[in-house]
């Protein structure tokens, strides 16, 4: 699906999850939501906020579960996720602190491998994922499933591949600030959501946009799996698109 621009599309996207939370509250439903970070949702949080505080929508049935973050990350730190979705989201909406879920970066290592199989489970008795959003890194990964990540990897700790570390290095003031390692939601879960939307924009985009749509399914791009799930849609726009 093809937009003009990212501020069309994110719209038409935001309108999709707010039908879906007001269908969930219409039958005492909780909505379950796959969230995720960096630059291309942001325009979807901003109208979901906006619905929220024009239009009444309320996050009062509303369970989330963040793909990723950063290992090892303070929640306080500005590179923090919790952060990140506290400021782009979280605090604008009336959504119970209970229900947001994000990969803890505070863990000790020995601890990583029950809290991703507990994330797993909660995931489970929330009654899966209505509807994941994602992002693709340049790398191809979804989450922080870098190139190598298999169809059937689980949520785990994941060590970031260079061109990852390399595109988060301005924000972080240079790459040797860049965590090593992250947690992130493993591409099974990911495919087990019942609906998947997928949103790249701008050029830089491009050419991993065409490894995903029109590529040979593949661990190398982990984004290609995504051609096998049923009820995916990658919107674009004009400048991400301009290669296929
Ligand atoms: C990070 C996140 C991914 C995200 C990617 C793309 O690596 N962990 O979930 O999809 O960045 O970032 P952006 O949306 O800023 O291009």
């Amino acid at each position: 699906l093809t937009f003009n621009t990212s501020a069309d599309a994110s719209v038409v996207i935001a309108h999709e999850i707010a039908d879906l939370i007001r269908d969930k509250a219409s039958k005492g439903e909780n909505a379950v939501l796959g969230l995720a970070t960096g630059s291309s949702p942001l325009k979807v949080y901003d109208e979901l906020i906006r619905l929220h505080k024009e239009e009444g929508l309320s996050f009062k049935n509303v369970i989330t579960f963040n793909l990723d973050e950063y290992y090892p990350m303070q929640p306080d730190s500005v590179h923090s996720y919790v952060r990140f979705m506290n400021e782009n989201l979280f605090d604008h909406i009336d959504i119970q602190e209970k229900n947001i879920h994000i990969p803890d970066g505070t863990l000790a290592m020995e601890d990583v491998y029950a809290f991703c199989a507990d994330y797993e489970a909660k995931i489970k008795q929330a009654g899966g994922l209505d509807l994941q959003i994602l992002g693709i890194g340049r790398t191809g990964h979804i989450g922080f499933n870098e190139p190598g990540s298999t169809v059937n990897s689980r949520t785990r700790m994941v060590t970031l591949a260079a061109v990852t570390r390399i595109d988060a290095a301005p924000s972080f003031g240079g790459i040797e600030n860049v965590p090593k390692r992250a947690i992130t939601m493993g591409v099974k879960p990911i495919m087990k959501a019942k609906r998947i939307v997928m949103m790249a924009w701008g050029s830089g985009k491009a050419p991993i946009v065409k490894q995903m749509v029109e590529g040979n399914i593949s661990m190398q791009v982990p984004a290609t799996f995504l051609q096998n799930h049923d009820n995916t849609s990658v919107f674009l726009d004009e400048a991400a698109s301009e290669q296929l």
